[in-house]
């Protein structure tokens, strides 16, 4: 039988390690869930994939959603952007998330992973 309660790990704007979880249809998509019930100021597009304000980096797990060509060209345009990064709007919320680690990247960013 599936869990009906799901867990992933994030390194939020300041270096800190935070666990955030969810249910089953609860949220979308991953910038909804942090930005929900974590995160201020974020998803300025409201989930359009234009803004770049949701950006993250996966550092752990894998997700088989595939990035768009607005994607793409949103995280050409961020400084920050390496070959884990992904915007959190475009990332389906679902099983495959579960026990998975990103870092949020932000203007200020003070976080450790390297
Ligand atoms: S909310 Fe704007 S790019 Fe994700």
């Amino acid at each position: 039988m599936k869990p009906n309660h799901y867990a992933i790990s994030y390194i939020d704007e300041f270096g800190d390690i935070q666990d955030a979880s969810f249910t089953h249809n609860e949220y979308h998509n991953l910038m909804e869930l942090l930005f929900d019930k974590y995160l201020q100021e974020w998803g300025d597009c409201k989930g359009r994939a234009w803004c770049g304000t949701c950006h993250i980096q996966i550092i752990a797990g894998h997700t088989s959603s595939k990035i768009s060509d607005d994607e793409k060209h949103t995280l050409s345009k961020l400084d920050s952007s390496n070959a884990n990064s992904r915007l959190a709007c475009q990332i389906p919320i679902n099983a495959e998330l579960h026990q998975m680690a990103f870092k949020v990247i932000s203007e200020n960013d003070y976080g450790s992973y390297k």
